[in-house]
């Protein structure tokens, strides 16, 4: 198990449009890689990790998503070079990021997304989701695009995010 340092805002590679998989090059670090990325999710009671917030330019994500009941274990998703071709319904909720930790702040997102993507054989997928897995991949994917949820939160309160996040980030490591 390796519990992996997480990059945090402010950090340039959090920023940065990443790079497209080539599947068949990665393939035979993915195993090691995805199961570093989860124990760091894991870690940190996290629902969804990007590869950037452990520093690597790599368009891929994986979502740990809770299950119904506490002992329930999480629905694991691994997005490689995912893309959200449709989207329905809006909805302004409270969200947070491992790479912002301590701040919560409501966001607009669609709630029904339909996302495409190469799973972790190299199959490609198309799913369609509602609730707490549509928002985690718009979230992730936005990672993958060098966004952040703190981009989204409504202009008025954007001044309080800055300030908020000022005084987190002194305990940041
Ligand atoms: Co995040």
């Amino acid at each position: 198990m390796a519990v992996l340092r997480i990059t945090k805002y402010g950090e340039p590679v959090l920023r940065r449009k990443l790079k497209p998989v080539n599947f068949d090059e990665l393939a035979p670090r993915l195993p090691q890689l995805l199961k570093d990325m989860e124990d760091t999710c894991l870690s940190v009671h996290g629902v969804g990790l990007a590869a950037n917030q452990i520093g690597l330019d790599l368009r891929l994500a994986v979502i740990l998503l809770p299950g119904e009941k506490e002992d329930d274990p999480p629905t694991r998703y691994v997005i490689i070079n995912p893309e959200i071709i449709e989207k329905r319904g809006e909805k302004l909720e409270e969200e947070g990021c491992l790479s912002v930790p301590g701040l919560w702040a409501d966001v607009k997102r669609a709630t029904d997304v339909t996302v495409k993507y190469i799973d972790e054989q190299g199959r490609p997928q198309t799913k369609r989701a509602r609730g707490l897995l549509a928002k985690a991949f718009q979230h992730e994917v936005d990672h993958l695009d060098g966004k952040l949820f703190v981009d989204l939160v409504d202009p008025t309160q954007k001044p309080a995010v800055k300030k908020a996040i000022k005084k987190l980030r002194a305990n940041w490591n």
